[in-house]
């Protein structure tokens, strides 16, 4: 047995010994356990699970997503759009780890930590009651490596199982004035993390940095500082200190917050990713950290490395003051699959975030003519 599988193994044991593990998932509804005719029930005990509920990280029916006592959820200060779903997000540590903080970076989780999103729509725009939850992704960090895994979620909605493959998905949807439309969201295939989670050939988590967890959320009816919060959790090797003290994103659609830190922000977290040396567009020269203070790596009178129609006939990814002559601008407001940006896998623009970035532009000072 290769050391890898033998990882994979002592990790299934792991989440099978632990108090959440599958075996206090039983209860009365599963009793029909034939695997052809019941896939859904059928014994799961080999990694990667077939199904969601075989990790034990919700309590209650699946689809409620209550998070059992050794899971913890989180939000982030500025979301990544994904053609408009709701996400849900939660982390859970193995017994006795710990999180470590070093710079402004990633925080370093300990082997054995599972990572959490749950990708919902309302169906009618506004209505909870029409939630369905779509797909759930986990990075779980195996022998020193993070790995993705995607869930799909049945139609009844009480069960996800493992997808590799990828999937498009019809969804009927009524806007908030009651009219009907259909969308289309592709669940991206597997090979699809890496586009976004790897850089220098390594898979990270994205979202678990202080600038982004360092935010206000409500937990039991109390608004309270999240690194605070998760600090009483008792989720850290070292203490951070007062969230207060830490770097913060600020909120990026809060016109009363500063626009270079909205619009810095936003790039951030929805294009860095790719965007950043060692990412997986990196050698486009353009990067995208809310950090960089190069102001041709950030855009601004860069000329762009892509020819034809990724440039709309436009030189520069940014031009100070003239968004409609901004490359930038005008990828984020393409649907066109090989024009639009983000590269992967949305359908839809994000037109709040467009009229951020453009907002940002026009306020920029200065010409690129030499
Ligand atoms: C288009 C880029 C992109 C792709 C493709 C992508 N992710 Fe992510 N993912 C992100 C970003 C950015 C975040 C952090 C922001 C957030 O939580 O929304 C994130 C967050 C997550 C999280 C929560 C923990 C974390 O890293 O912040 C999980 C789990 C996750 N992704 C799993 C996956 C899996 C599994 C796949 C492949 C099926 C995948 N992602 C594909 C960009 C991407
Ligand atoms: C999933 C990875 C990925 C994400 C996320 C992504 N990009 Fe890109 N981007 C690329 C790749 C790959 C290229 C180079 C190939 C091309 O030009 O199409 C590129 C090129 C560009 C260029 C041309 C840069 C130049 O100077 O040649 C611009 C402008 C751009 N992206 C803007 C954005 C913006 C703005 C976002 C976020 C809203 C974003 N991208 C998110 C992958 C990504």
């Amino acid at each position: 047995m290769n050391a890898r599988l033998a990882a994979l193994l002592g990790l299934a044991a792991l989440a099978l010994t632990g108090c959440h593990g599958p075996g206090s998932e039983s209860t009365a509804d599963t009793v029909d356990t034939a695997p052809d005719t019941a896939p859904d029930t059928a014994p799961d005990d080999t990694y990667p699970y077939q199904r969601l509920s075989t990790w034990g990280l919700f309590e209650g029916p699946l689809v409620d997503q209550q998070p059992a006592a050794d899971v913890v959820p989180y939000e982030v200060a500025i979301r990544l759009w994904s053609d408009g779903a709701d996400k849900d997000r939660f982390f859970r540590l193995p017994p006795g780890g710990g999180i470590t903080i070093d710079g402004v970076d990633d925080w370093t989780f300990p082997e054995g930590s599972v990572l959490v999103k749950t990708f919902s729509f309302d169906l009618a725009e506004g209505d909870d009651a029409t939630r369905v939850r779509l797909e759930t992704r986990l990075l779980v960090l195996v022998n020193g490596a993070w790995e993705g895994l995607i869930y799909r979620w049945n139609d009844e909605q009480t069960e996800a199982n493992y997808l590799v493959a990828g999937e498009r998905v019809e969804m009927a949807r009524t806007d908030a004035d009651g009219v009907a439309y259909d969308q289309e969201y592709l669940v991206p295939n597997q090979n699809q993390c890496e586009t976004c989670h790897r850089r220098d050939d390594v898979m990270h988590p994205l979202g678990p940095m202080t600038r982004q967890m360092n935010r206000v959320v409500d937990r039991d009816g109390q608004s309270v500082n999240q690194v605070d919060w998760l600090a009483g959790r008792g989720v850290f090797a070292l203490d951070p200190g007062p969230g207060a003290a830490l770097d913060a994103f600020v909120d990026a659609f809060d016109p009363a917050q500063d626009l270079e830190a909205r619009a810095r922000g936003y790039l951030h977290a929805n294009c860095s990713h790719c965007h950043r040396v060692g990412g997986y567009s990196g050698n486009s020269g353009l990067y995208l950290q809310a950090e960089e203070t190069d102001r041709e790596h950030m855009g601004i009178c860069k000329v762009s490395a892509a020819a034809g129609a990724g440039t709309g006939g436009y030189t520069y990814d940014i031009v100070p003051g003239d968004p409609d002559h901004s490359i930038l601008a005008y990828r984020m407001d393409s649907v066109d699959p090989e024009i639009k940006m983000p590269e992967l896998p949305n359908l839809l623009p994000d037109y709040e975030g467009i009229e951020l970035v453009r907002e940002w532009i026009s306020n920029m000072d200065g010409t690129c003519d030499p």
